[in-house]
């Protein structure tokens, strides 16, 4: 077995599987409160795109300030709106990063990105979700008992996808999507923070962290106590010396030593190309624009048809808890993908036929619910924890912010590229934009086009699958329930 990989637990039946404790409950839920907050920036960008536009057209030097007809200024509107959407993520990257070299206590840099990030949205958009997406399936996977890591893990996923349905739901015109509350909609995103940081100061730190990397055995005790609800963890304790034991060879390794490292290629190879499958499928394309989307695909109330995409996101994610644990995530990963597949073509083909045939928009919209229900059942949850399971104590955190930053690329990627897919034009470039070019807003996106961006995304995201050694995994790679890395678990179980 390549010893990038972490062992491979399974249950033996004779060691009492960790009940789940209040504390545990309590420490899983104050932590996805942050991925709470990271799904309601997602969710909440849908809304104001009216609203936004117009604050831009009002601006000084705008178009609306300007002797030309309607329209004008439409290059600066698609570049503030798609820079809106992704340049949060851009300013992600160092911070994605940053979660790698300090072997640093989860729930103390997670409450620091709760406090920078709970800045009202307007002033600082973008501050917390990058440290929150490596942090919370981090802390989540340390805390976790093995028999419930994938379970636990999805939960991050859940409180992501709520936190988008519950953005798309106040972001209704009849609610807070209007001209003079959308500021609102946008400063909401401090609720969970401030309940985070009430919660955090009561929550557990990590064993794992306590013991392996600060070598504090007493605190790393009471932690487990009070995680398991066990008098007695002498058997955990002496899981996480003979761990730290191990891992006495293995120091924490920087980025560039992680990258360099041909032990650690092929597990960092699979949670790239995961996360590029997670990206690329085109999924926050259906998340930022699904308004939009849904208006090209003929759908009378678009904004309703929004919240059904959150509704199914989030039941799927929940389906997802139950069956992760059971079917495995190679399973459910390839599943999922191929599943989207299908629904991708399935709306082409209804666009396509969507000006002879008026009821092809309901195809539509069941293609793209579609579409989200199989993202939520593998492509979506599995890619975040993953990480945490492939890699051990020292490389976890490198290989983190690696995972992090092929995310955020290709979320970027996607928000900024998908307004010119869709309306089949290349990007303005900034002479364009000085010289105002007259009339694009005047061609509203063209919906085949907008389908196919996605199929074409679709197919990058497939082909990398395809090739990665994913789809003919090692043998610990190719077991339903890979490498349960961090956590505690009875002796015997690994
Ligand atoms: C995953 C993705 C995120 C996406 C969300 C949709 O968490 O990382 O980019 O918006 O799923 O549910």
């Amino acid at each position: 077995m390549p010893s990038g990989f972490q062992q491979i637990g399974s249950e033996d039946g004779e060691h009492p599987q960790q009940r789940v404790t209040g504390t545990l409950v309590l420490a899983v839920f104050s932590a996805v409160l942050g991925s709470l907050q990271f799904g309601y920036n997602i969710g909440v960008i849908n809304a104001p795109q009216k609203e936004e536009g117009n604050a831009v057209q009002q601006c000084p030097g705008s178009a609306r300030g300007r002797p030309h007809g309607p329209g004008q200024g439409g290059c600066l509107l698609r570049v503030a709106h798609s820079w809106t959407v992704p340049h949060w993520r851009l300013l992600r990257y160092p911070r994605a990063l940053w979660s790698r070299p300090v072997p640093c206590s989860p729930s103390l840099s997670l409450g620091l990105g709760v406090r920078v990030g709970s800045c009202p949205q307007k002033l600082s958009p973008s501050l917390c979700p990058g440290l929150t997406s490596g942090l919370v399936p981090m802390y989540v996977g340390e805390i976790a008992p093995t028999h419930l890591r994938g379970a636990l893990g999805t939960l991050n996923q859940l409180a992501i996808v709520t936190g988008i349905l519950i953005a798309q739901v106040l972001g209704l015109e009849s609610i807070l999507g209007t001209a003079t509350l959308w500021p609102l909609l946008l400063g909401i995103t401090m609720l969970p923070a401030l309940l985070q940081l009430v919660l955090l100061p009561f929550c557990p730190e990590s064993p794992r962290y306590l013991y392996i990397i600060r070598n504090l055995e007493g605190p790393a005790r009471k932690s487990l106590k009070r995680l398991t609800g066990w008098a007695d963890v002498s058997e955990e304790l002496a899981e996480l010396k003979e761990e730290k034991r191990k891992l006495e060879h293995e120091r924490p390794l920087s980025l560039l030593q992680l990258l360099g490292s041909h032990i650690h290629r092929q597990p960092l190879v699979i949670a790239i190309v995961l996360q590029l499958s997670q990206q690329l499928s085109g999924i926050n394309a259906v998340f930022y624009y699904s308004t939009s989307i849904f208006e090209t695909a003929g759908v009378g109330q678009p904004a309703y048809a929004t919240i059904g995409a959150g509704v199914v996101n989030t039941v799927f994610t929940l389906v997802s808890v139950f069956l992760v644990e059971r079917a495995g995530r190679r399973t459910l990963q390839l599943l999922g993908l191929a599943g989207m597949c299908g629904c991708a073509i399935l709306m082409t083909v209804a666009l396509l036929l969507l000006e002879r045939v008026p009821a092809m928009s309901y195809v539509s919209i069941v293609a793209i619910f579609g579409f989200v229900a199989f993202f939520e059942i593998g492509p979506g949850p599995i890619p975040w924890f993953i990480v945490a399971e492939l890699f051990s104590q020292g490389p976890r955190p490198a290989a983190m912010a690696v995972a992090g930053f092929s995310n955020w690329t290709c979320n970027f990627i996607i928000g900024m590229g998908f307004q010119y897919v869709a309306g089949g034009e290349t990007p303005c470039s900034l002479v364009e934009l000085g010289s105002w070019r007259e009339g694009w807003s005047e061609h509203p996106p063209h919906s085949p086009r907008v389908t196919l961006g996605l199929f074409v995304l679709w197919l990058g995201c497939g082909r990398g699958v395809g090739h990665s050694p994913f789809s003919s995994p090692p043998s610990s790679v190719a077991h339903p329930h890979p490498a349960p890395a961090p956590g505690y678990f009875r002796p015997g179980q690994s």
